[in-house]
């Protein structure tokens, strides 16, 4: 680990430090080990988020678009309410949008892990005026997933 000098009192520059921390040390980095980012979400060293309940993995990621209480939002683009949302069913067609996107919705497949994903589809199928019973795990989000990415992913 390289030597730096004192962080300043300054919440942004600790911030930034870290930041750099991570791009010059990355490789030794643990994949446990967690940054502070300057937007103020939190971070592995790999860029996933560290997140472990689906209602934390919700309002951190979706709930800018498809607001808090999943009621979806008009103004700048239409983002469809999650609530009370037929479509959410299947499950499947959840992990699928969730990992590869839909449109105007970018992809979280890189993102968030297994896991977490699963976590995120049980959460908003019993939340919001859905009340879809039945779960996913960690191993149907791993099947729904286009391919296993490689070591040396570009994105
Ligand atoms: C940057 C804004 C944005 C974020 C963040 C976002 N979405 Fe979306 N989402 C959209 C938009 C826009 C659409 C509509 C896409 C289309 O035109 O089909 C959409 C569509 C969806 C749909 C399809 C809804 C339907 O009625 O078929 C689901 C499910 C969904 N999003 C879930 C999520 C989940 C879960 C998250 C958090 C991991 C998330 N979205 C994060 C913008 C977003």
């Amino acid at each position: 680990m390289p030597h730096f000098a004192r962080p300043t009192r300054s919440r942004l520059s600790v911030a930034a430090l870290a930041v750099v921390m991570v791009s010059l040390a990355a490789p030794a980095i643990a994949e446990t080990s967690v940054q502070y980012a300057p937007g103020g979400a939190y971070f592995r060293a790999s860029d996933k988020f560290v997140a472990d309940s689906g209602a934390e993995v919700y309002s951190t990621i979706c709930a800018g678009c498809h607001m808090p209480m999943g009621q979806g939002a008009v103004g700048g683009g239409a983002y469809p309410a999650l609530a009370s949302n037929k479509n959410l069913a299947s499950a499947t067609y959840l992990v699928y949008t969730v990992i590869n996107g839909r449109k105007g919705m970018p992809p979280f497949g890189d993102a968030l892990d297994d896991t977490q994903i699963a976590l995120l589809t049980n959460y908003i199928r019993s939340q919001f005026g859905n009340a879809y019973t039945d779960t996913v795990g960690a191993a149907e989000v791993r099947a729904i997933r286009p391919a296993p990415r490689a070591a040396t992913s570009p994105r």
